[in-house]
């Protein structure tokens, strides 16, 4: 069944767990996460980035996500990853997504508090939740080719000072991740302290972006410590590229299969690690 994310994530925030948000990029793949979630029989946060547009269309990312969404048998929402714009976001809505993000998190504070707001104001009328995010983290053009991090730390009272007056029902924050890979970093180092205090302040699910090559115990505790929503996106990429060659896929229907194998892999180890305890 399609819903919006209101009760999953405040189940995980309450559960001390978190769920997963894979980004989709075609209806293999969106199937894959679906179909994954439904063998595990878990709530499925399946999310399109509005940066993969080039890739797959808003309206054939909708498309794909309502039929999966409603023929599933487990919760998922369908969620517009990184929406950059209220035309954009309004479209989104109009189509069916349940959940929508704006980033406006490398505008003021005053102006990200502007944007969000009017997207609470449009998104509650049709009972879909919004996200967005204070402070930021860093990204590259499409989410793998990240050289340096632009990170801004999330500072908790300005957080909490956000949440109250956006009404948002989720926050993306930034304690240390980043789109994409960590060149010449093994995994990086979270500040702890910095998501605890954030956990202590704010009423509303925490959202964690940047999730692949962070590495399963940092995201694990991530994951017990206060954080209920994990992005990823890149893993599922590399996942899908090194089971291709270690099939050694020969033609183009043993390419996909293997692409999707090496997917639902994945979704399925970080399903374990997101785990409460
Ligand atoms: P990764 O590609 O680092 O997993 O980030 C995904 C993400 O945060 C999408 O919003």
């Amino acid at each position: 069944m399609l819903v919006n994310t209101k009760e999953m994530l405040e189940n995980a925030r309450q559960g001390t767990y978190a769920l997963p948000a894979p980004d989709f990029v075609d209806l293999d793949s969106a199937r894959v996460f679906v179909k994954t979630a439904e063998r595990l029989q878990k709530p499925l946060i399946l999310s399109y980035a509005q940066a993969l547009e080039n890739m797959l269309s808003l309206e054939e990312a909708a498309a794909i996500g309502c039929l999966l969404g409603r023929e599933s048998s487990v919760p998922v929402a369908l969620h517009l990853d990184h929406g950059m714009d209220r035309e954009f976001i309004g479209r989104a809505i109009e189509l069916g997504f349940t959940s929508v993000m704006i980033d406006a998190s490398d505008k003021s504070f005053e102006e990200n508090v502007r944007c969000t707001s009017e997207i609470v104001r449009l998104a509650h009328d049709s009972n879909v939740t919004v996200e967005a995010e204070i402070g930021h983290v860093g990204q590259g053009d499409n989410f793998a080719s990240f050289e340096n991090s632009e990170s801004v730390y999330t500072m908790p009272e300005e957080a909490a000072e956000f949440v109250a007056q956006t009404e948002v029902d989720s926050l993306a924050v930034s304690i240390g991740t980043v789109h994409g890979i960590y060149k010449n970093l093994k995994s990086p180092v979270l500040s702890f302290d910095c998501l605890h205090k954030l956990a202590e302040k704010i009423q509303v699910p925490l959202v964690l972006h940047g999730g692949s090559g962070t590495g399963d115990d940092n995201l694990h505790r991530c994951a017990v410590e206060g954080i209920s929503k994990i992005n990823i996106f890149t893993d599922f990429l590399t996942a899908a590229m090194e089971q291709i060659q270690k099939d050694s896929a020969a033609d183009y229907l043993a390419v996909k299969r293997a692409a999707n194998r090496g997917m639902a892999d994945v979704l399925e180890h970080y399903y374990s690690v997101f785990a409460g305890n």
